[in-house]
């Protein structure tokens, strides 16, 4: 009988669903079970703590389920345990099970829900998964190489026509308020330009200037001009797609704009997905019943890292200089 046999601890998925998310429920499942754990699965995330929302599952439960996208368990973005109230409850909930400890497998959100159980007592570690790859501590949240994939499809899709109408078009993609996606992305698709958040479009002398640019392809007939625009680039009263596509058209180009929107959150997960999400499994749980709490798993090249909470949310997120070089020098006509 090891010290983790008899013990009782839960996983959850919170925030948007992001590929890899099955993949890391079952990596908990299977190893908390080896170790001799109870371990339970709760649904649509802290919505499902809160009303008790839970059942244990068995190795059989989670057979096949790496190759899923989405999550089996469900998931909601809950302000209510963001609530004292709401808190109060889901600690009521963990106590009535018994639950020795939480896994959370989520974004920034979620594991800053996950960061708040661990300050009032609950052993809690978190596993980043967002497509958003706004996680500082680890190179790639979960679902971030499947929505990179998915994108890079539909952009080598709308090329085609591009290229065939001679047409300019601005492609708006997820990431909030981190330009991660769409850099990546655009340099993967050798894009034109990539418009990332932070860009003032609302600036007379910057719109000057992406016409400019724009015009310098336009007149060397360049058949295409893909813009990969992050969607965190629009505020208030700044719709950047309607900015960029107006600018665009003025160059030149007939225009066309495309928001790929929520296609880009779901599909198969890609075996870097699954594999991340297994190993990151595997470590959370590890850690998890081996009286660890407070912090989130992450990879860094082949390393394992586990990283307290406060020191993943206190820590600046840049987006890769590698690529950002790399955006102008691969647009070349
Ligand atoms: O955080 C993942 C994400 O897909 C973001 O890229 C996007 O801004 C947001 O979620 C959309 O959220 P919802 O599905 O709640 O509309």
């Amino acid at each position: 009988m090891t010290d983790t046999a008899g013990k009782k601890i839960a996983v959850l998925t919170s925030g948007g669903d992001a590929p890899g998310m099955n993949a890391a429920v079952r990596a908990v499942v299977l190893v908390g079970i080896s170790c001799g754990a109870d371990v339970y699965g709760i649904y649509n995330g802290y919505k499902g703590l809160m009303e008790g929302d839970l059942r244990q599952f068995s190795a059989k439960d989670v057979s096949d389920l790496s190759r899923k996208g989405g999550t089996v368990l469900g998931s909601a973005r809950s302000k209510e345990f963001m609530t004292e109230e709401g808190f109060a409850q889901a600690l009521r909930v963990i106590k009535g099970y018994d639950l020795d400890g939480l896994v959370v497998v989520g974004g920034d959100g979620s594991l800053h829900g996950a960061q708040r159980l661990s300050e009032s007592g609950v052993k809690c570690m978190g596993i980043p998964a967002s497509i958003d790859n706004d996680i500082a501590y680890t190179d790639y949240s979960i679902g971030v190489d499947t929505a990179q994939d998915t994108i890079i499809e539909a952009i080598d899709k709308i090329k085609d026509t591009a290229s065939s109408h001679r047409r300019g078009f601005v492609i708006e993609v997820m990431g909030r308020a981190h330009g991660f996606l769409a850099l990546a992305t655009g340099v993967a698709c050798g894009a034109e330009m990539v418009i990332l958040p932070g860009d003032d479009l609302t600036n007379p002398e910057r719109q000057a200037q992406i016409v400019d640019e724009v015009s310098r392809y336009y007149v060397r007939k360049k058949p295409n001009f893909i813009c990969v625009l992050a969607e965190g680039a629009s505020g208030p009263g700044c719709s950047a797609v309607d900015i960029l596509a107006e600018l665009i058209s003025r160059a030149g180009y007939d225009c066309r704009k495309t928001i790929l929107g929520h296609v880009q959150r779901g599909g198969t997960p890609t075996c870097n997905d699954r594999n991340l999400a297994t190993i990151m499994g595997f470590a959370a749980t590890k850690a998890l019943l081996e009286g660890d709490t407070g912090k989130m798993v992450g990879v860094s090249g082949r390393e394992v890292l586990l990283t307290p909470f406060e020191d993943v949310f206190a820590a600046e997120m840049d987006l890769p200089q590698e690529f950002l070089d790399k955006v102008r020098l691969l647009s070349v006509y």
